[in-house]
């Protein structure tokens, strides 16, 4: 019976990206969230004498080759364990391509996920949690084979809410967020993520960010986030560093999520890649105001774009806000869907479906 695993999406709740580094990559300060919106991941694995990979998509942009995530996690994952299988992978698209919501990353851990449970009933060792291992390695190990297919999907191997460090891949949980009402719109914009970079290395070479200067700056919103998320400063305190850029209040994973905007969080909380995608797509500015819909009633408690987009994201008090928000879109055009934020321990528990597909 292959195994169907969900693959969740995420948010970024705040993207702040570094000046360029001389390994290509950009140190980065960001808060991953998960969504209940998910694709469905399908593998089926058995032994084999030589390893043969079939991957297929209902969704034609989807490549079925060795460039998919999903693929270069399998193979990776059966070449570490010294295994070789026969295996299958069927991805059922519903969330975008390339729509910064991390879809192609989260697509790779569930296929790690689906494999392992396909080969690991027969065989325990077929696993990188094997029982050879203690919890800390097999774990540590899962995360640094999960770094080695890209940046952002080490993320999926915690699920909720995550803060991401490094080029994104060094990840720790936080305590999860209320599940929050959240809008996310998928305009028929494409983004590519390594031209937002660039784009982004432009900017940082004429406002002169140095490695050092921004390395100061990122250094100081990790211990901000940190804070923010575990406990918080009291009202009005100043924020971490001497340089006063970032007042924030109580404890953001307090039992009401409106602390994103009592507090000031979110006048903090920035995604700087909006600063170079939407001079290129100035529509996708235009999408983030209605759903921001600020000083009316059912304004947005936080509205982003999402990575690198195209997605743009909502969070709202109430379904009737996140309604509101919905309408607000399709009466623009813009194609959009309502859904939750999805905290760590449901992430796991509906990660598997009951049956294959
Ligand atoms: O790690 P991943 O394969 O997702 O990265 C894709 C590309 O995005 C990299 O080759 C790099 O150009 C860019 N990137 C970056 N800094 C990061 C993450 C990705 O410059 N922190």
């Amino acid at each position: 019976m292959p195994t169907a695993v969900r693959s969740h999406a995420k948010i970024n709740l705040g993207l702040h990206i570094g000046a360029p580094r001389a390994d290509g990559f950009h140190a980065l300060v960001t808060v991953y969230q998960t969504l209940e919106l998910f694709d469905l991941v399908t593998v089926s694995a058995r032994p084999a004498a030589k390893t043969a990979l079939r991957l297929t998509s209902n969704d034609g942009r989807v490549p079925t080759d060795g460039r998919n995530t999903a693929w270069k996690m399998v193979e990776l994952a059966l070449r570490i364990l010294g295994k070789t299988a026969e295996v299958e992978i069927h991805i059922e698209k519903r969330l975008p391509v390339q729509g910064g919501l991390g879809a192609g990353s989260a697509n790779a851990v569930a296929a790690l996920v689906g494999l392992e449970f396909e080969l690991g009933n027969a065989d325990p060792s077929a696993s990188l949690r094997s029982a050879q291992d203690d919890g800390f390695t097999s774990g540590a190990r899962r995360l640094e084979v999960a770094a080695q297919v890209g940046s952002d999907v080490p993320l999926f191997l915690i699920g909720g809410t995550v803060l991401g460090l490094d080029r994104g891949q060094e990840v720790y949980p936080l305590p999860d967020i209320e599940p929050t009402w959240c809008v996310v719109a998928t305009p028929a914009v494409g983004v590519s993520t390594p031209q937002a970079f660039r784009d982004w290395d432009a900017l940082c070479a004429q406002e002169g960010l140095t490695q050092d200067a921004s390395h100061g700056k990122l250094s100081e919103l990790s211990r901000a986030y940190a804070s923010a998320f575990a406990g918080g400063f009291p009202r009005g305190e100043q924020g971490a560093g001497s340089s006063g850029v970032l007042p924030y209040g109580e404890n953001l994973a307090g039992p009401q999520v409106s602390a994103l905007v009592r507090t000031g969080i979110s006048s903090w909380i920035q995604n700087d890649f909006e600063r170079v995608v939407f001079v290129q797509h100035p529509s996708l500015a235009e999408i983030k105001r209605i759903l921001a819909a600020p000083g009316t009633p059912a304004a947005a408690l936080h509205a982003s774009l999402s990575g690198s987009g195209s997605a743009l994201y909502g969070l709202y008090l109430t379904r009737g806000d996140a309604l509101a928000a919905c309408e607000r879109l399709r009466l623009s055009g813009v194609v959009c869907q309502l859904t939750r934020t999805l905290p760590r321990p449901a992430y796991w528990s509906e990660m598997l479906e009951e049956e294959g597909h």
